[in-house]
């Protein structure tokens, strides 16, 4: 037996030496060490011997069945070593890495988060309503009938049911008082259409952010300070706010704010409307809620509504609107 042993170990060993891939060195180990290998079988026939035999022979044995998996382990990294190597070795390690690509907010989702985040800050919840509207929460509601000439100048798609697509997010203010009674602090942002000509600085479909604020007591100091907190938290300290009288048919007295801070180039620019709710729309929540939550001589509210595309192309450098949406990545990308 013990002859036998030091006979299989060499034979191993050899098999193992011509043994040229890792399937070949598998198969050794299979053919000496696998359940019906020789080694296996032979130390099966350890019972047979004697008591004086087994130990110096069952030492033998051991050592053989060591020495060879360690053979054949070193055998089989040996080899995939040399498999490792290979696959590098066209392989040039000074050449520049491949950067992984990495997404980014689009320019607008980051302006509105900003300002979103600006606004809840004041205690202002988010509302929202339907893009398309009927005509009475577009215009009527909004002290804007029929005949009304800024109905030509929000010109917009109309659906054969009557109903349109909301020319603005004032639609928003409207649908709140409906269904919630005063006092009332929101923001509605979303998309706002027209039959407008596309061109760098118009699309048919563009972004406002309504504001609304109803309780008793509210003036125009609060609408002022309110839009200036919240154009110097967006802007920067250095950013300064102007009214302009306007006209607006929801809001008596009317105002246009221009804005001009270092960020924007230092021009003063026209970036949203806003006034004092005008007592006729209170009325006409009234009669379509049928109760007097919302009457003239008890509250009184201010509104907004900017445009944010145009506050996006200012503060990201974007000199055409349309780059916001042609999806062209050489655009996007810049604002990763
Ligand atoms: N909806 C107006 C527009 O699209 C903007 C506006 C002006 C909204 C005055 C208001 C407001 O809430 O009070 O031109």
């Amino acid at each position: 037996m013990e002859e036998t042993l030091h006979q299989l170990r060499t034979q191993a060993l050899g098999d193992l030496d011509a043994a040229q891939d890792e399937q070949a060195v598998e198969a050794v180990r299979v053919k000496y060490l696998g359940r019906t290998g020789s080694i296996s079988v032979l130390s099966e026939g350890m019972k047979s011997l004697s008591k004086e035999e087994k130990p110096r022979i069952g030492k033998l044995l051991n050592e053989v069945r060591t020495q060879v998996t360690e053979a054949i382990d070193g055998r089989k990294r040996a080899l995939e070593e040399a498999r490792d190597a290979a696959s590098f070795a066209d392989l040039d390690t000074s050449l520049p890495g491949v950067q992984p690509w990495r997404g980014g907010l689009h320019p607008m989702t980051s302006l509105l988060d900003r300002a979103v985040q600006i606004f809840r800050r004041m205690g202002f919840s988010l509302a929202d309503g339907p893009d398309i509207e009927t005509e009475w929460h577009c215009f009527d509601a909004l002290n804007t009938p029929a005949d009304h000439p800024a109905r030509n100048e929000q010109d917009t798609f109309y659906l054969p049911d009557g109903r349109l697509l909301r020319t603005q997010t004032s639609t928003i203010q409207i649908r709140t008082m409906e269904s919630q009674p005063p006092p009332v602090r929101i923001i509605g942002p979303g998309a706002a259409y027209r039959r407008d000509e596309i061109d760098a600085t118009h699309l048919a479909q563009f972004t406002q952010m309504e504001g609304l604020c109803v309780d008793e007591g509210v003036t125009l100091a609060d609408l002022k300070g309110t839009v200036e907190f919240f154009f110097r938290e967006l802007l920067g300290d250095a950013a300064q706010v102007r009214f302009r009288p306007h006209f607006f048919p929801f809001t008596e007295p009317s105002f246009e704010i221009d804005i001009k801070a270092p960020a924007l180039g230092d021009r003063w620019l026209e970036l949203a409307g806003c006034g004092m709710v005008d007592p006729a729309v209170f009325d006409a929540i009234n009669s379509r809620r049928g109760d007097h939550a919302y009457d003239p001589e008890k509250v009184s509210g201010w509104a907004f509504g900017f445009g944010l595309e145009r506050l996006a192309m200012i503060i990201s450098a974007v000199p055409d609107i349309r780059y916001f949406v042609e999806n062209d990545l050489r655009s996007l990308e810049q604002f990763r």
